[in-house]
């Protein structure tokens, strides 16, 4: 998508055709900064610390590392070493496991010396991949923004969403935000109602960042104000993204985004899920019990990060010294909360056999 102007996804080769390119995410809004990578603990250090973020880019990155590491060593132990250092940077969105196992079984059957081309093959190929699914999503979704439209008899539609699941969220276009692109490109009203999303501010930073680029009207609320909007019919649909979503179609994203869940189901606002296939968890059937939440430092609660008026980043605390705090940072919103899952196939009612109609091949 564009930044001034100017169409860039946010992970490339660089020109050397083989280190790897970043936009480093913890510099937006203040700063457009761009990374090098060439290590696979480098790699694994952008994922932690959430340089890139985002379930989809977590796994392009993911498949990025193993090639970087495949340069490094790619005998077994190198590959073994790499899949676990780059499976335990964090826990919750499965797209990291599904590239790291995807590019594994690729790898292992290959000799050492064939590794590092396949590597750096299929990395590329899982990105493109990516840029598809999200462009599926981004069609399916935009049927529902048309008939939304209708409805309002042409008037503007206001879309709810959580957290970035943009296009800084995967490789390009985004999954929540796809639609919404698509939408805005046709000429179509459409306004954004942007949650904040503390702790990280992925709302604030992130998607009001990336929408405000590509011109998309938008407004960044408080996390607690979509409740009172959609009380006030001032919330058309909500679209959030998943960083897991199980079998059964119960939905894990960013902190915040059930209580939305709750909220819309209360006020009869139709709550979507842009769900990219990489993104289910087949092997799950209840995600309140089974999916593992991460816990983040609690710096990101007690502190904010921002911009002085005279143009400095500075952190500062917002706690009183000693106060403890915690810092979960998603939870599942359960499947009869979901309206439906736009997926790349259609849009999937929330529910196993809903999913299972669009992706047979998965038993
Ligand atoms: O902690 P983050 O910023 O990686 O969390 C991201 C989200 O929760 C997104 O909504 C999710 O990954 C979907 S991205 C298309």
């Amino acid at each position: 998508m564009l930044v001034d102007g100017v169409a860039h996804r946010t992970i490339w080769l660089a020109p050397d055709g083989w280190s790897v390119e970043i936009i480093d995410q913890t510099r937006l809004p203040h700063g457009f900064v761009t990374l090098r990578l060439e290590t696979v603990a480098q790699a694994a250090h952008a994922i932690a610390s959430m340089q890139v973020r985002g379930a989809p880019l977590i796994g392009a990155t993911a498949g990025y590392g193993m090639a970087l590491a495949m340069r490094e060593d790619s005998t077994d132990s190198g590959l073994r070493s790499a899949y676990e250092r780059l499976m335990a940077t964090r826990p919750t969105a499965v797209n990291l496991r599904w590239a790291l196992d995807d590019m594994k079984s690729r790898l292992s059957p290959l000799s050492p010396g064939d590794r590092a081309a396949a590597a750096y093959a299929r990395a590329t190929q899982i990105c493109d991949e990516d840029v598809a699914i999200n462009r599926g999503i981004g069609g399916y979704g935009l049927g529902l923004i048309q008939a939304a439209q209708q409805r309002k008899g042409g008037e503007t539609v206001n879309i709810l969403t959580h957290c970035n699941a943009g296009w800084l969220a995967t490789v390009d276009w985004g999954t929540a935000t796809a639609p919404i692109y698509m939408a805005h490109d046709a000429g179509i009203p459409v306004h954004v109602w942007v949650d904040e999303t503390r702790p990280r501010n992925q709302g604030a930073s992130l998607t009001a960042w990336e929408l405000g680029h590509h011109g998309v009207p938008h407004t960044v609320i408080a996390d607690n104000v979509g409740g009172h909007l959609m009380q006030h019919g001032m919330v058309d649909l909500c679209i959030t993204g998943t960083d897991r979503t199980t079998a059964t179609g119960d939905v894990c994203n960013k902190i915040g985004t059930y209580l939305k869940a709750l909220a819309a189901h209360d006020n009869g606002v139709p709550f979507y899920v842009g769900l990219p296939s990489p993104t289910i968890d087949w092997t799950l059937q209840d995600g309140v019990a089974q999916i593992p939440i991460e816990q983040r430092d609690g710096a990101e609660v007690s502190q904010m990060t921002g911009r002085t008026a005279d143009g400095r980043i500075e952190t500062v605390t917002i706690t009183p010294d000693g106060s403890p705090v915690a810092n979960y940072a998603f939870d599942v919103t359960p499947a009869r909360l979901v309206s439906g899952l736009i997926t790349e196939r259609g849009i999937a009612s929330a529910s196993h056999d809903g999913l299972k109609a669009l992706f047979p091949e998965q038993e």
